[in-house]
């Protein structure tokens, strides 16, 4: 039996090639979040897609918790955080790093996240697949109060694995994401199991 999980995915705002950040389809981010989402989709959890490009979201002045009257467009995102059991970020790699709007959007929350699992993705056009965004997200979900699972989901050459609009064409992704999928399960159920027993703090 699988219990429904509520999952939030983070993408990252995409700095393409031609630095045109208006058009999705450019941003190689967007088919691998979306191909995760499917997969999610499939062992029937419910998913909050959280794009950054869409929120449009402020650089940060006040979190959450210190805004007075916070816009509707920041409660749904609170509560679709709040709700969530578990997050995937899907993160490129700019200079060695996530991606600030990414990370921008994370910090607008801190409690929310406490005591759920997150599970990293990572990509990159070159053979490394973003492993030092990767290593950073491992730094800041633990932060958040939401250790990431040992395993990550590291994609390289993003390009020759997912086609230009945005559909996986390297088939063996589909038995990694399986085994990816497997183990952030068994830490959501885990974590959803002791947080109804209650939690430290
Ligand atoms: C400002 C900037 C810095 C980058 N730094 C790195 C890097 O450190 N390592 C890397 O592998 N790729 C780097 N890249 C290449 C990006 O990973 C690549 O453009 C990727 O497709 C970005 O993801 P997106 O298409 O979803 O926006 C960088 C790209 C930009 C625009």
């Amino acid at each position: 039996m699988i219990v429904l999980i509520t999952i939030c995915i983070f993408i990252s705002i995409g700095t393409n090639c031609n630095h045109r950040c208006s058009v999705r389809r450019d941003r190689k981010g967007f088919g691998v979040a979306r191909w995760i989402e499917k997969k999610l989709e499939e062992r029937r959890h419910r998913v909050y897609f959280i794009d950054p490009m869409e929120l449009d979201l402020p650089l940060l002045d006040r979190m959450y918790k210190e805004m007075v009257s916070p816009s509707e467009k920041f409660v749904e995102l609170r509560d679709k955080i709040k709700n969530a059991e578990g997050y995937i970020p899907v993160t490129p790699e700019y200079n060695r790093s996530t991606s600030g709007v990414l990370k921008n959007t994370l910090d607008y929350f801190l409690e929310e996240y406490y005591f759920k699992p997150s599970a990293i993705v990572s990509y990159s056009p070159g053979m490394f697949a973003g492993i030092n965004a990767a290593q950073q997200l491992r730094l800041i979900f633990a932060e958040l109060g939401s250790p990431s699972i040992p395993c990550s989901l590291a994609i390289p050459r993003v390009h020759k694995v997912f086609d230009e609009n945005g559909h996986l064409i390297d088939e063996s992704y589909d038995k990694r994401v399986s085994k990816f999928l497997d183990e952030f399960e068994w830490y959501v159920n885990a974590l959803t199991t002791q947080r109804s027993k209650g939690t430290p703090y």
